[in-house]
């Protein structure tokens, strides 16, 4: 670790006992985490250390106290500065670093979102609400797709509800058939993603001009929409299961929870509403995605929203409709 430029020699090798101190201890850890999140934390430490000379010289005492003494000596209370620097590591050891970094290997898995789908969803909220709302979002996942999304573009003031399973994903069908791969890595990353959405979660927050509350909720949302009071909410997002029993239940349950006077539920991976492929998604209720005749699609999101809704809006697989004085239309 280099010197402040003009600090004095002493402070620095002061700071330097402490580190060193820490760090055995720290090293001696079985937890990996616990060992990186303190080669995170010595920057930080460093830099408290440098700005406050009385907490520096506490800190210093009770270093050379125990090192004295060892363990058998009696325990001091620790100072400020250091039980602050401590809460520090469990905050970096536990903000999913890991679920992060594993999360960068597979990038395509971490952010659903289609390319072509962002400007509308972008659009979406903007351009129906200037007054703070109470949104809701099914199907969260990393937390860097359409939640980042919902997060920069809500009116200040607002509230996100963001519900996901984070748990198994594919039926057996899907799982044992030749559905993409892909679809069984998701299998393997619910814990990941629900790690790094937190983590997302208390980035967004720490920004200062963060003015969105955010709530986080797990579990499948047929099983949490109904705690919600009906006509809650402004705004909706569904994109969790998309398997056709799940997916009309969450239709469903999200009509019921919107607003009557004015509200917008909307949703990813409609591809086609063409009335023979959704005659084929009538058969075929148990599998994600499929192709027929060259187009591919999710056929349980087809066949629900196709139920659900007289029309709908698309724009290339986001689809939304806007509920004004109790009827659903399109804009
Ligand atoms: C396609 S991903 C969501 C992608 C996310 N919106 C984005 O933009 O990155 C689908 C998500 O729905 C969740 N999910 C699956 N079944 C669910 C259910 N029944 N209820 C709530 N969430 C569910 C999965 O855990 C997964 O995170």
């Amino acid at each position: 670790m280099s010197s402040a430029p003009g600090a004095p020699p002493d402070r620095e090798a002061g700071i330097a006992r402490i580190l060193g101190f820490l760090k055995a201890y720290y090293q001696r850890s079985q937890f990996e985490e616990v060992r990186r999140g303190f080669a995170a934390l010595e920057g930080d430490l460093t830099e408290l250390l440098r700005s406050d000379e009385r907490a520096l010289a506490q800190a210093l005492e009770w270093v050379d106290d125990l090192s004295r003494s060892g363990s058998k000596g009696e325990a001091k209370a620790m100072p400020h500065v250091l039980s602050m620097s401590f809460a520090m590591l469990a905050n970096k050891a536990s903000a999913g670093t890991d679920a992060g970094d594993l999360g960068k290997l597979v990038p395509s898995h971490r952010n659903q979102l289609q390319e072509n789908r962002i400007p509308a969803m972008r659009a979406i909220i903007p351009e129906n609400f200037s007054k703070p709302i109470t949104a809701l979002e099914i199907g969260t996942w990393f937390g860097s797709g359409s939640t980042r999304i919902w997060m920069e573009t809500l009116p200040p003031g607002s509230s996100l509800f963001m519900v996901d399973a984070w748990g198994r994903y594919i039926t057996n069908v899907d799982r044992d058939g030749n559905a993409n791969p892909s679809y069984r890595l998701m299998d393997k990353l619910p814990q990941a993603a629900m790690t790094a959405a937190v983590r997302e979660m208390f980035q967004a927050e720490e920004k200062p001009d963060n003015d969105i509350e955010l709530v986080l909720m797990r579990g499948r949302a047929s099983r949490i929409l109904p705690f919600f009071r009906e006509g809650l909410f402004d705004f909706i997002y569904i994109d969790g299961s998309h398997y056709y029993a799940e997916v009309k239940r969450d239709i469903e349950l999200a009509k019921s929870l919107s607003k009557a006077a004015f509200s917008v539920i909307c949703g990813d991976d409609l591809e086609t509403l063409e009335p023979r492929l959704i005659e084929v998604a009538k058969v075929i209720q148990d599998r994600d995605f499929i192709t027929y005749d060259g187009v591919g699609f999710h056929p349980g999101v087809a066949l629900a929203v196709s139920e659900e809704f007289e029309r709908v809006n698309t724009s290339n697989g986001f689809w939304w409709t806007i509920c004004r004085n109790g009827v659903w239309g399109i804009s």
